[in-house]
């Protein structure tokens, strides 16, 4: 490196950099760029809450928007001025909203603050951010081109991918997205298992996965937060993460749009996959904004042996 460049530029490759040299296209360089910024944005207005929740007062008796609504304004905002979003769908909305001028390249997704019910125990929460290149309605595999998620935690982190492998970076007390994991690849097979629902609504099946799960020893790895719990399967290198049908609900709580299709494509980048029991979450049709589903998402092995238990005759 030339005379005068820092040790603090030379060892550190910002998100910004990081892209470039991974040569992703300009538009989608910058507008990734631009949701991460808005990550911090939306880090201060969750300190600002002093972790309230919706609905309450602010000083002068007035309602005050919820954390999730503020999120939502806050992407949305910085969307429609970044010039590259044609549409925008978010969990926060009943429509998807047309705020570009009809010409920009990308359709963004947004579940803008996920777990936002455990801001209160002051467990982690994150934002999940899907990017695609054709209008939303359609599968995954076809229209997705970038998928990213950021953690609000201990540290604020940000995981993007955009089908150059799956990264971690760290925002700095510069204020600077910093890499701290390049290229992520899951383990064949992990020792933690992350499963969502009541035991008491499982079907037989996922029931007798489960309980198979446990006689090999997987550790119980669950906070309630999809981010932070697929985090900790991307982080630790595998495992699984589930949401399954449940007798009650037999499409899941989770969402495929807003939710599934970014984790996905983010763990299938890493070698990992993610299917509804059956097949490929990027295969699946998008028909619906709530359209809800089951998830099965990890390392490949614990995620085929949940496709043999499914498929058995019990
Ligand atoms: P959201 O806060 O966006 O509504 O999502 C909550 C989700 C997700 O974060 C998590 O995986 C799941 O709900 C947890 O559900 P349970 O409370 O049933 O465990
Ligand atoms: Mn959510
Ligand atoms: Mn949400």
């Amino acid at each position: 490196m030339g005379e005068g460049i820092s040790d603090y530029t030379r060892f550190v490759v910002d998100l910004r950099r990081h892209m470039w040299m991974a040569g992703v296209e300009t538009e989608l360089r910058r507008l990734i760029w631009q949701i991460a910024v808005t990550g911090k944005y939306i880090s201060a207005k969750i300190h600002e809450s002093n972790r309230k929740l919706a609905g309450f007062k602010n000083l002068y008796g007035e309602d005050q928007l919820s954390l999730d609504r503020n999120a939502d304004d806050i992407l949305k905002n910085q969307l429609e001025y970044s010039g590259f979003v044609r549409e925008y769908a978010s969990e926060e909305q009943d429509a998807v909203i047309q705020i570009g001028k009809g010409q920009e390249k990308y359709f963004v997704t947004a579940d803008p603050l996920d777990g936002s019910s455990l801001v209160d125990t002051n467990l982690s929460i994150g934002t999940i951010i899907g990017i695609h290149k054709e209008p939303i309605f359609s599968c995954g595999k076809d229209s997705m081109v970038a998928a990213l998620y950021i953690t609000y935690g201990p540290l604020i982190t940000m995981v993007y991918s955009a089908g150059k492998g799956t990264h971690e970076f760290v925002l700095n007390r510069e204020g600077e997205y910093v890499l701290s994991q390049e290229c992520i690849m899951l383990e064949e097979r992990g020792s933690l298992y992350s499963p969502g629902g009541l035991r008491k609504d499982f079907t037989e099946r996922h029931l007798k996965y489960l309980e198979y799960l446990e006689a090999q020893g997987y550790k119980l790895r669950y906070s309630g937060g999809f981010v932070p719990d697929i985090n900790q399967v991307l982080i630790k290198r595998g495992g699984i993460f589930t949401y399954p049908a449940l007798k009650k609900s037999p499409r899941g709580k989770l969402r495929l749009l807003f939710e599934l299709q970014p984790m996905a494509f983010i763990i299938e980048q890493a070698g990992g996959i993610a299917t509804d029991g059956t097949d490929p979450i990027l295969s699946l049709r998008v028909e619906g904004l709530d359209q809800r589903c089951p998830i099965y998402i990890g390392s490949r092995f614990e995620v085929e042996k949940a496709m043999e238990f499914l498929a058995q005759n019990s």
